[in-house]
């Protein structure tokens, strides 16, 4: 593609490819929501606030916009993700709660907050993240997917590295020279 940035191997995911999944995403869960009262969508930022705004502006039933942040001490160490830097602005209980996530890597972090909002009792508790990476199996369900992607380092569309590369259209490879300076 004419003008990716130098730090950037490839488009992985092309825009219009993303938007035509996030409409099917969206369409899912419409129908799946139906005649359930409101969905609380918790979108974990900061990477997540890109495809939730899209993702919302595709629903047609109601809904609920909230917001987590989670810190973790290093996602190479076994526990991963230790605390909430944000927490939510309503109880959960007895509502229909999706976890919204950009990107399932190593699985802690979505893990965590499933376990964690899981005991606040809510009516039901889903999972829809719009990337994933090959890692093994998870110990929580992701019951809403959009794309399946290789074991490389992935920017754009919310995902960052080091605060750079956010907010562009597509996910693209970035280049193993970047990540290992
Ligand atoms: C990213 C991403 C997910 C998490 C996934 O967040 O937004 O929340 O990592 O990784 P995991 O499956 O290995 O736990 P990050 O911690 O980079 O923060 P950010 O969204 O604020 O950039």
């Amino acid at each position: 593609m004419n003008g990716l940035h130098p730090d950037l191997a490839r488009v992985l995911v092309p825009e219009e490819t993303i938007q035509a999944h996030v409409k099917v995403l969206a369409h899912q869960i419409s129908l799946d929501y139906a005649d359930k009262g409101p969905i609380y969508l918790v979108g974990v930022l900061r990477g997540a606030f890109i495809f939730l705004a899209d993702l919302v502006r595709c629903l047609t039933v109601p809904h609920v916009v909230d917001f987590m942040s989670v810190s973790s001490y290093g996602k190479t160490t076994e526990s991963g993700v230790v605390r909430i830097v944000l927490d939510l602005r309503e109880p959960i209980d007895n509502q229909h709660v999706i976890i919204v996530e950009d990107i399932v890597d190593s699985g802690k972090t979505l893990s965590y907050l499933y376990k964690m909002l899981k005991g606040r009792n809510p009516a039901s508790l889903r999972t829809c993240t719009l990337v994933q990476k090959p890692k093994g199996p998870l110990d929580v369900p992701v019951d809403y997917l959009g794309f399946k992607i290789p074991d490389v380092w992935v920017v754009g569309y919310g995902l960052d590295y080091a605060d750079k590369h956010r907010t562009l259209p597509y996910i693209a490879e970035l280049k193993p020279s970047v990540y290992t300076r």
